[in-house]
């Protein structure tokens, strides 16, 4: 066999073995729903580059144990243990990665440390459990979950105990996506479909529906569509996403996508129809000038002749049909 064709096979063969290993994973960790263990250890923190990610530590025993246990349960299966606050199938660790430890995808102990803070996106200083509820109507295409409700109290004590030993600071090191330069070319659709055709597709789909394992369970989740995050959550920003996947994707491989394709993979994904924002006005045009009036968000703008945001169902999918 010539090198031109071996290179790509094993590229591919690379890749399921990743699928494969990520499946079993996925099952791995259905089973392991009892373990009170979980990635962390009896040292505080351990250094990871410039970031401070917690280590390994067994979960206490005692009710806190089992609160801080359950905040962890919602995290990893939302549409499990909060049903009725979700509208998609997507985990909080889809984007939030190795259940909201690692650092540079918006980790729960560095955004712990980091609240009260002051937002623009609702112009309020607004708490940890406030800002949890945001990523529930956004990104989890759902309903918040009320103040003092258990599901944000489950989450609250599972990023405390994250956060234990840090200190408050919201520069915390590892906070949030590492910023990416602004790209030489402006981001373009067409390089952008086919970074995804080439890096993207063979995870979450052709057609960025994501993909369900054998048992059910989310094993690549959905990146457009109905069964995605809204057109209000922080994904749908293509700064926010460009940022996401040039650190963290192809998963495993994160940091090896240039900036530029970073860039043009970014509006590609966020380019495409999903469901509508909750802050809908009535018009899209007016909803783009109050809310999306920048250069990172595609709502309302024209793509291959279709005005993105004009044709969306209506924000919270499975709680709006009622199931
Ligand atoms: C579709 C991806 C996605 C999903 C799913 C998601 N989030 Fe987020 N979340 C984001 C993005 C993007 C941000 C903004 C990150 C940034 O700018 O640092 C964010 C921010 C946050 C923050 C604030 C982080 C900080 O440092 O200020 C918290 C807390 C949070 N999410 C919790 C959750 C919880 C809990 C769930 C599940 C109920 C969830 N998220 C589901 C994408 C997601
Ligand atoms: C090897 C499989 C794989 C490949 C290839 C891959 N991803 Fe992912 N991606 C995942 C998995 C799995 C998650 C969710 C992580 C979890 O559940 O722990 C994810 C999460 C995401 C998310 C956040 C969750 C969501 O649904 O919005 C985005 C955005 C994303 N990937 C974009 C990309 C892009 C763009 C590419 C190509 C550059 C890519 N991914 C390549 C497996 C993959």
């Amino acid at each position: 066999m010539n090198s031109r064709v071996a290179f790509p096979l094993i590229v591919v063969i690379l890749a399921i073995a990743a699928v494969g290993i990520w499946i079993a994973g996925v099952g791995h960790r259905e089973s392991s729903k009892t373990k009170t263990v979980v990635a962390m250890s009896t040292k505080s923190h351990v250094s990871s580059g410039t970031a401070s990610v917690p280590a390994e530590r067994p979960i206490p025993d005692g009710d806190f144990g089992r609160v801080i246990e359950q905040g962890r349960k919602i995290f990893n299966d939302p549409a499990i243990y909060a049903k009725s606050f979700v509208g998609n199938p997507l985990r909080c660790a889809s984007c939030h990665l190795d259940e909201g430890r690692k650092a540079g995808a918006s980790p729960m102990w560095a955004a712990y440390v980091s609240y009260p803070a002051y937002r623009s996106k609702n112009d309020q200083v607004n708490t940890f459990a406030e800002r949890l509820q945001g990523c529930f109507r956004y990104s989890m295409n759902g309903k918040p979950p009320p103040l003092g409700d258990p599901v944000l109290v489950a989450l609250e004590a599972y990023a405390y105990w994250l956060a234990q030993g840090m200190t408050i600071n919201p520069k915390i090191a590892g906070r949030g996506f590492p910023s990416l330069a602004k790209p030489t070319l402006a981001p373009d659709y067409q390089r952008g479909s086919h970074v995804y055709t080439a890096r993207c597709a063979l995870c979450h789909g052709a057609n960025g529906g994501g993909q369900r394992a054998a048992n059910g369970s989310l094993a690549f989740p959905p990146l457009w569509g109905d069964q995605s995050y809204n057109w209000g959550a922080g994904m749908a920003s293509v700064k926010n996403a460009a940022e996401f996947i040039k650190a963290n994707m192809p998963l495993g491989l994160g940091g090896s996508l240039s900036d530029q394709d970073a860039w043009d993979v970014a509006l590609f994904v966020d380019s495409h129809e999903r469901p509508q924002d909750p802050r809908y006005t009535g018009s899209v045009e007016q909803t783009r000038i109050r809310f999306h009036d920048s250069a990172e968000s595609m709502y309302g703008q024209t793509v291959n002749g279709y005005i993105l945001g004009s044709h969306s169902t209506p924000s919270g999918g499975v709680l709006q049909r009622g199931e």
